[in-house]
């Protein structure tokens, strides 16, 4: 399996890294605008190969995409990351240009490659590569939920003393503070995380969650890198090995949970084929009163870029 990364910086490196020492893929290609950054990146990582153990051949290449000729998934990382101060939205005009030439030569050397869509403002850019790309939804999609997930399963994990192994949750909607974790399909080792935990402290929880990106571009001055890297890994791994694995994506909704034409955030199942079901939860009025707020929010971005590209 052939596996293209675009932008190697923070989160593309690490997202070609974890590709390659999981032996995720056979090749692993890394492109980048700025020359020598993904070359230099390629070659650190195949030298790591006789330490760390692993066969994938990665190669780094300054934006030359006939090398990503034939890839089975890309991933597109490159764009600005947030400074502090930014939200996710103020990234819009240049990540758009970005994305949308990234995507145009992505497609043009690989028609049938799968898109996971990484950069910011996520469902916007997911958007963007979509109405670029021409495919159908399933082949192009974003990954936020992962990640926004592994931090509520973390913070979790920490509050209750247990292994993080054993904290399943959901969480659907935008990729921003309107993001709606559930609660209701959260569990420790079976049993419902409400039986656990006070709502209170919960509550602290899931608003945590909410703002776990800019926790850390206050922290850092940049936005995250190793859990969102291994997060885009994640999903190529269950593309490429067929896993069927549920997780929450970025795709267009077409009528599932009453949305029409937004992209937003819901568990799916990925398989060799991208996004081979969105499932649709039963929710219940506040669940979904909190949906539509991040729909209504997504949508108002997704308008900014429609406007952009008039
Ligand atoms: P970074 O600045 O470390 O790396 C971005 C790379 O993209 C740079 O090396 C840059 O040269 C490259 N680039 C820019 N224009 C390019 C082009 N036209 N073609 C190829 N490469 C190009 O930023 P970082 O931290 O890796 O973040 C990347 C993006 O991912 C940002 O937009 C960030 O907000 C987003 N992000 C999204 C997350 C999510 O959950 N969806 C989580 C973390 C970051
Ligand atoms: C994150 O959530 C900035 O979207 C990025 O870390």
């Amino acid at each position: 399996m052939k596996v293209t990364v675009v932008g190697a910086g923070n989160v593309g490196a690490t997202c070609a890294d974890v590709l390659a020492y999981r032996e995720i893929a056979n090749e692993v290609i890394l492109v980048d605008i700025k020359e020598g950054i993904a070359e230099g990146k390629a070659l650190d990582i195949f030298q790591k190969a006789p330490i760390t153990l692993y066969d994938t051949k990665t190669t780094g290449v300054n934006n030359d995409y006939s090398a990503t000729k034939d890839s089975d998934v890309v991933v597109i990382t490159s764009g600005l990351p947030r400074k502090p101060g930014m939200s996710r939205d103020d990234l819009i005009e240049t990540n758009a240009g970005i994305v949308k030439m990234v995507t145009e030569n992505v497609i043009k050397y690989s028609p049938d490659a799968i898109i996971i869509v990484v950069s910011n403002p996520l469902d916007v850019m997911t958007y963007q590569a979509h109405i670029t790309a021409n495919k159908s939804r399933n082949k192009v999609m974003g990954m936020a939920g992962v990640l926004d997930t592994a931090r509520y399963r973390a913070f979790l994990a920490e509050e209750l003393g247990v292994s993080v192994k054993d904290i399943q949750a959901m969480l659907l909607g935008g990729h921003g503070d309107t993001m709606v974790p559930l609660p209701r399909y959260t569990t420790v080792g079976g049993i419902p995380v409400t039986e656990l935990i006070d709502a209170e402290k919960l509550d602290t929880i899931i608003d945590r969650t909410k703002f776990g990106g800019g926790e850390l571009v206050k922290l850092m001055g940049t936005s995250a890198w190793y859990a969102p890297g291994a997060a885009a890994a994640q999903m190529v791994e269950s593309i490429v090995r067929d896993q069927k694995r549920v997780f929450p994506v970025c795709i267009k909704l077409e009528g599932e949970y009453g949305i029409d034409d937004c992209y937003l955030g819901v568990p799916v199942i990925l398989g060799k084929n991208g996004v081979e079901k969105v499932i649709e939860l039963k929710l219940n009025d506040d669940e979904m009163a909190l949906m539509q707020t991040s729909r209504k929010h997504v949508k108002e971005v997704m308008d900014v870029l429609d406007n952009l590209r008039k």
